[in-house]
């Protein structure tokens, strides 16, 4: 499902790799016009979801001094095991090349992962020579002769202005600030299009708090989540009973958890295509004490689609000691530098992972894309059934009509009527209104639904009102 979704990506208008006139380079995509509207309703949900929650939005450079990055610990800790082959000069993640030569250890170290190399003589995975340089990679993009670089997370641009924003936000905690932007990584190996890039968007939440407040106590519901702990194996439970259970053992946490599968679920997840995964203690970020992927199913692979930190006050404190800011708050007569819960929504890897969850055959054998109604790139197709002069006037008039109520309405007159209907099911439009015979006779067109093939005539006085509950 996954190849054909690329496929109708690129010929339909999705998404496509970037640069190709000049032979493409990985890790760099471009999004067409269906692609962008539909990362658009991803992002609106999810800035909706934490408008409602009572989140302040910023927005910082992606530009950002080594300073930042020195006090972040990314310049020294960001970092992967590189393995590069001297003969044919490809370079991979050492857990690729230990894959490939069928080694389960996942090295901690350089030094692990070259006296496990020396023991294995392990081969290139492209040309077989046996490799022998391994050394530390870090993922930032440096910007030549200075000491700039290009972010990897949205995140420290919320850290550094955390003063300013408490002063805004009155000192009051929780206080959960997001950011969407472009994050940047010189990754290893760019790969599968959306999933691995070098340059991609984050829409990131920090939520800060003081640890000795419970502020969430009362928020839980009992909707069932499925949790993977690294402790055992995948079970579904209610978030209540993780916490109270200690599966997941901080409050915060578990409520960023829920809240990121009702937002998974409104963009149009299935909890049974979703599952919240935990970190080994040795495949955390440096700055995370715990952390929690939301992964979403990708034909048989799980991939993460939203990395849930527990990051402490480690980044606070960090800036507190090495800039010219102190980042501690007066709490009843204690000074506190507030804890940090981050959701971290990829929002490319959900774009893809909502287009392979909504993609299936219908049974014609055509390509359908099931996206829920509102999500979909456009809401409504208007179709005259033949291109002649009185059908294409009465189509025009229906088309400005329903752009009065919303402006994601597509025309289209040029092919067979059921041509024009696969077309607009393979780009997820739910329903084509068709301007056939009849509604020359009596103003009453057909609407089509996407997922069934249904039609109801409708007339055009009811139209508005009938689409606008369908959209609902
Ligand atoms: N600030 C925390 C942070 O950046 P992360 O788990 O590295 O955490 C968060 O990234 C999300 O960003 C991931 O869940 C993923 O969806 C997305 N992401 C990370 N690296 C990516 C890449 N190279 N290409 C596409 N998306 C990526």
């Amino acid at each position: 499902m996954y190849s054909d979704v690329v496929e109708i990506a690129k010929r339909r208008g999705f998404f496509w790799p970037s640069f190709s006139i000049y032979g493409g380079f990985s890790g760099l995509y471009d999004y067409g016009p269906l692609g962008v509207l539909l990362k658009d309703n991803i992002i609106n949900k999810w800035k909706k979801a934490y408008l409602d929650e009572g989140a302040i939005f910023i927005d910082t450079p992606n530009i950002t001094p080594g300073e930042v990055f020195d006090a972040s610990g990314h310049l020294s800790r960001f970092s992967d095991i590189a393995a590069e082959c001297d003969s044919c000069k490809s370079k991979f993640k050492i857990e690729n090349v230990l894959a490939f030569n069928k080694i389960e250890i996942i090295p901690k170290s350089v030094d692990e992962a070259l006296s496990i190399s020396e023991k294995n003589n392990l081969k290139c995975p492209v040309c077989g020579n046996i490799i022998k340089k391994i050394y530390n990679y870090n993922l930032m993009f440096r910007l030549e002769n200075s000491n700039f670089y290009l972010r990897p997370e949205t995140a420290q641009g919320i850290f550094v202005n955390f003063k300013l924003l408490s002063n805004y936000y009155r000192g009051k905690l929780p206080m959960a600030v997001a950011q969407l932007g472009k994050g940047f990584r010189n990754e290893i190996s760019p790969r599968q299009s959306l999933i691995r890039l070098r340059e991609f968007s984050q829409g990131e939440v920090e939520v800060f708090f003081d640890p000795e407040n419970e502020y969430w106590k009362d928020l839980f519901d009992y909707d069932e989540i499925t949790l993977k702990p690294n402790t055992g194996v995948e079970y579904k439970t209610s978030i209540k009973n993780a916490f109270e259970n200690r599966i997941i053992d901080n409050i915060a946490m578990a409520y960023f958890i829920l809240k990121t599968q009702k937002i998974l679920n409104d963009i149009g997840f299935k909890n049974d295509n979703i599952r919240f995964r935990q970190h080994d203690p040795d495949e955390r970020a440096h700055y995370a004490s715990d952390s929690w992927d939301a992964e979403a199913r990708i034909d048989d692979d799980w991939v993460e689609i939203v990395g849930i930190a527990n990051r402490t006050n480690y980044d606070l404190k960090n800036h507190d000691a090495k800039s010219s800011e102190r980042m501690s708050l007066k709490i009843n007569n204690r000074d506190v530098i507030p804890n940090v819960i981050e959701p971290s929504y990829g929002i490319d890897r959900i774009t893809l992972a909502l287009m392979v969850q909504s993609y299936h055959k219908n049974e014609k054998g055509y390509n359908v894309l099931s996206f829920k109604p509102e999500m979909a790139p456009y809401h409504f197709a208007v179709l005259p059934l033949i291109k002649k002069e009185n059908f294409i006037k009465k189509s025009m008039e229906i088309y400005n009509m329903i752009m009065s109520i919303d402006s994601y309405v597509y025309y289209d007159e040029t092919g067979s009527i059921g041509k024009r209907y696969s077309r607009q099911d393979e780009i997820g439009t739910p329903f084509c209104i068709t301007i056939d015979y009849e509604t020359l006779e009596n103003d009453s067109v057909t609407v089509r639904f996407r997922d069934t093939g249904n039609q109801e005539r409708i007339d055009k006085k009811d139209l508005l009102d009938y689409l606008s509950g369908k959209l609902k």
